[in-house]
């Protein structure tokens, strides 16, 4: 299976998501494909943010190897499942897509938890780094559930 994190930047929650969901499926023995992609521009290249770094390697997951880059409509092609990790992210997904959009394969990262929700993984970019540990806790207990669900 292959599988793709979609936040907006791709410094902040995706990353994370990718880490933790890659980590998890190495331990259950799954040989998944996991990545990640942005859908504004802002960051391209960069390392994952400080604050992502910091709490993935704290629960002992290094990120530090990720670089961001953009969601392009060729990932419709690339990956079977494309998680959006937010309402706007899945907007954007469907607006970057164009007729090569194939939505049956986009869904809210969430619902993996609370299906139907459409709930989104709260943005901790202009916030402090305490919430950074919040979206960690969530973006935890949903790859748990990605990995129950798809077993
Ligand atoms: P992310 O967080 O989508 O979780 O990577 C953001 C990172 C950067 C910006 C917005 C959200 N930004 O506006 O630069």
């Amino acid at each position: 299976m292959r599988i793709l994190m979609v936040c907006l930047g791709n410094i902040c929650r995706s990353p994370i998501a990718e880490g933790v969901l890659r980590h998890k499926a190495q331990q259950h023995g799954l040989n998944w494909i996991i990545d990640s992609a942005g859908t504004e521009s802002y960051h391209v290249g960069e390392q994952p943010h400080r604050f992502s770094q910091k709490i993935c390697a704290a629960n002992g997951i290094d990120i530090s190897y990720q670089r961001a880059r953009m969601f392009v409509k060729a990932d419709f092609k690339n990956y079977d499942l494309i998680y959006a990790l937010a309402g706007d992210v899945y907007a954007e997904i469907g607006r970057i897509g164009g007729l090569q959009a194939d939505m049956k394969k986009v869904h809210y990262f969430m619902n993996e938890l609370n299906a139907g929700a459409n709930q989104s993984v709260p943005d901790p970019y202009y916030g402090a780094e305490n919430g950074y540990e919040t979206v960690y806790q969530l973006i935890d207990k949903t790859c748990d559930a990605i990995i129950a669900n798809h077993q």
